[in-house]
């Protein structure tokens, strides 16, 4: 049967390709979403991909009359909530601006959920709840770390008011997802990651200097204690986190109480490979060079995904030359991203 799901923050890199895989699958949708780090095309193009209609409203989670406004005039069966500021650094420049927007954001939207009986909720929480890992790789039951940032501090705080949340009122049905590494498009080359300014992520740096936007990838450090010395991160495609939501869905409609999952593939690739394989599947020369280690970053982080696997029935399908090969696609097609 289908339902009616609201995604905020669905014209952002995963929330469109959410919402796209939530169409296909025969779900009406509804997108609330400011725009402040995205572009109303992204949902123009997934409807020229799916054929299908998407309900939009610009609106800012913060806006309780807006949200209200929406619920009141929507039958809503859950809500995907991806709505949140998310540069690691400028976190640490604005930090008021950041639990403001992410915090208040998440809690306005809980309350315009309860006070309309919608407790249904996906929230996109992140991999750097853990902190510098102990052990890798990650299990959802080991602790949450310290993270050295407002950002994610941010996502540990929402993760910590949803628990809290579904103790008060057990008839909550929440599934917090810790995202690993997003990278990659989907496979028409219509929708795909793109970054206002200087990219902050490796991929989005990484596909920009392909196509001659940038001239060489500064590559954050070589003498960390990996295979080769650089970063090593879980990069999973964002096509396979965009199922993920849809079986966390599923869940929710046998199962009340919050449940955590880390959505990953378990493989840990380091920044030289990530260059290489990039190179290798476009034909495009990767320049780089080696500068000094980024402040706050780890040296290796990847999932443990077996909880999701075991309850969901979800694992990641793509493997890293897929991924590169639609993130080239994408930004190939669209050397400026929306704006062409
Ligand atoms: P994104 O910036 O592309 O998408 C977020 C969307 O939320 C944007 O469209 C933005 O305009 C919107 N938004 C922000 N604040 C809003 C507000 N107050 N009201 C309404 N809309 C608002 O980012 P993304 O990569 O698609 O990330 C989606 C979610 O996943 C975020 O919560 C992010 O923190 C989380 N996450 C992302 C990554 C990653 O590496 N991309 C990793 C872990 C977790
Ligand atoms: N890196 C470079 N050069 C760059 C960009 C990144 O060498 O120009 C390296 C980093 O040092 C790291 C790896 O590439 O080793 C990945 O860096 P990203 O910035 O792409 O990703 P992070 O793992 O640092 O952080 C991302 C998101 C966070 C999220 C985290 C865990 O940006 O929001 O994954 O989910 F919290």
């Amino acid at each position: 049967m289908s339902s009616t799901i609201l995604v905020t923050g669905g014209a952002g890199y995963i929330g469109s390709h959410t919402v796209l895989e939530l169409l296909n699958q025969g779900d009406q949708v509804i997108v609330v979403d400011n725009l402040s780090n995205a572009s109303e095309e992204a949902l123009e193009r997934v409807k020229k991909i799916t054929g299908k209609h998407v309900v939009f409203f610009q609106a800012d989670i913060l806006d309780k009359a807006a949200l209200s406004q929406i619920f009141k005039h929507n039958q809503i069966d859950a809500v995907i909530h991806f709505a949140g500021l998310k540069a690691v650094g400028e976190s640490t420049q604005i930090p008021l601006t950041y639990y403001h927007n992410n915090v208040t954001g998440t809690i306005t939207l809980c309350q315009v959920m309860a006070e309309y009986n919608v407790k249904s909720l996906v929230f996109s929480s992140s991999a750097t709840v853990y902190g510098d890992p102990q052990a890798l790789p990650l299990l959802e039951s080991m602790p949450t770390g310290l993270p050295t940032n407002a950002y994610g501090h941010s996502k540990l705080m929402i993760e910590e008011i949803l628990r809290d949340l579904s103790e008060s009122d057990p008839s909550w049905r929440i599934v917090i997802l810790r995202y690993f590494n997003p990278i990659g498009a989907h496979e028409s080359g219509l929708i795909g990651e793109d970054p206002n300014g200087i990219p902050n992520n490796l991929m989005p740096f990484i596909t920009q200097v392909a196509v001659g936007r940038r001239d060489t990838l500064s590559i954050f450090g070589n003498d960390y204690n990996t295979k080769d010395g650089t970063g090593v991160r879980d990069y999973i495609h964002v096509v396979d986190l965009a199922l993920g939501h849809l079986k966390a869905l599923e869940k929710l409609k046998t199962d009340a109480g919050v449940f955590t999952y880390n959505l990953g593939t378990g493989v840990g690739y380091s920044v030289l490979e990530m260059a290489n394989t990039f190179a290798e599947v476009s034909g495009q020369p990767i320049p780089h060079q080696i500068v000094d280690r980024r402040p706050g970053d780890i040296a290796a982080c990847y999932a443990d995904a077996s909880a999701a696997k075991n309850d969901l029935g979800w694992t990641a399908q793509f493997d890293l030359k897929r991924m590169c090969k639609d993130s080239w696609r994408w930004q190939k097609n669209n050397p400026n991203g929306y704006k062409d």
